[in-house]
């Protein structure tokens, strides 16, 4: 059986030094926030080549005070894709505004950068590129539109811990970056977990006070904030493996290029890395016309797969309110039909990835019926 995701293989790798951090949060009682969250936002926000990183209690969070603390409420517009998680969507609605959805480029699975003009209004105000499966979109294009037309970037990065574009981290390039440490995630918590990283100290300000009941000294108000607090626990976990994460992450590449040798060579649709980006695979989907014959397939070879993600945001009846129909966004829909995401983390064995990759190579479903 090789699982879709193994995270109790890698809690095995690293226990003692996990164990140790947790003790120590344990002993000191410095439960939500404190020192161990203090140390990882230095840490991290040094690993993205940001000045400053704000720990929260989610990737969601994060996207929520993004929008907040650049000034995004209520009658404001932000352009994001449909082909995502749908927290990159709720978050502009938690803010009070509304997002307009743009389509993917095929290849890369991240905004089309010559359709977002076209999707700007007088009521636009950011807009919120997808960094999706962990390979970041194409920025530079998205920033000079930015910057003409007046306009906030926001990083979703809640999937490319340590991703780049041209050599720039994910997390650094925008106005503001946003990322997630949900267990699963490239840099995961043990519970739920999120940043924000920015260059602006006054983003950074209103983050810490948006993040804690909008107050800088106890019991006093100056902002309607929130209780989105990281846990010391979580900040304490999240050093530990952020000291693993580079090791993980050149594993996660050099897996997903041996994937891609063996899949090429059985013809399979395999992901594609831009030439502008370090991706650093948080999943790694092929693409294939037969995906349930396909999945139920790789499924009795013992082989575990996911789809990310099955129905296009636009097309989910919780946003109906958007008013878009099937057919508005057609690439985002050939791709939420076609995706597989096979098993990729930093644990597998070469043993593991020639299995899966003998798997589809032999599997029917990919010989094209006569
Ligand atoms: C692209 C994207 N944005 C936002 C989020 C939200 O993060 P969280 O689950 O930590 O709230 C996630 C992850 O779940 C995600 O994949």
């Amino acid at each position: 059986m090789i699982p879709y995701l193994d995270l109790k293989a890698q809690y095995r790798s690293i226990k003692d030094e996990v164990l140790a951090a947790v003790s120590g949060v344990l002993e000191s009682s410095q439960f939500v926030l404190g020192p161990e969250v203090a140390s990882f936002e230095k840490e991290f926000a040094a690993f993205c080549h940001a000045p400053h990183a704000v720990g929260v209690n989610s990737g969601t969070s994060a996207l929520h005070l993004a929008f907040l603390a650049a000034g995004i409420g209520p009658g404001d517009e932000v352009i994001t894709t449909p082909f995502t998680f749908v927290a990159s969507v709720s978050s502009i609605e938690y803010a009070g505004a509304r997002p307009v959805l743009v389509d993917i480029e095929p290849r890369s699975f991240t905004i089309d950068v010559n359709q977002i003009e076209r999707a700007i209004t007088p009521r636009t105000k950011a807009i919120l590129p997808v960094h999706l499966f962990g390979q970041p979109a194409d920025m530079d294009p998205i920033l000079e539109i930015g910057r003409r037309r007046g306009l906030t970037v926001i990083e979703d990065a809640a999937q490319a811990h340590g991703a780049e574009y041209k050599g720039r981290r994910a997390g650094s390039m925008a106005d503001l970056g946003c990322f997630s440490f949900y267990p699963g995630k490239n840099l995961g918590a043990y519970g739920e977990g999120g940043a924000v990283t920015t260059a602006n100290p006054e983003y950074d300000r209103k983050l810490r006070m948006l993040r804690d009941w909008g107050s800088e000294k106890k019991y006093e108000h100056v902002l309607k904030g929130f209780n989105y607090r990281m846990e010391g626990i979580q900040g304490a976990i999240l050093r530990v493996k952020l000291r693993h994460l580079e090791a993980w992450t050149e594993a996660r590449r050099a897996h997903a290029a041996a994937y891609s040798r063996l899949l090429a060579a059985a013809g399979v649709e395999y992901p594609h890395e831009m030439p502008y980006a370090r991706h650093v695979y948080h999943v790694y989907a092929i693409r294939t016309t037969r995906r349930a014959e396909l999945q139920a397939q790789l499924q009795a070879a013992g082989i575990q797969t996911g789809i990310h993600y099955p129905i296009p945001v636009h097309l989910q009846p919780a946003y109906a309110n958007l008013g878009y129909k099937q057919g508005d966004f057609p690439a985002a829909e050939k791709a939420a039909a076609e995706v597989l995401s096979l098993p990729l983390y930093p644990e597998l064995t070469a043993a593991q990835i020639e299995e899966v990759a003998a798997a589809l190579s032999n599997a029917p479903a990919l010989t094209p019926a006569r």
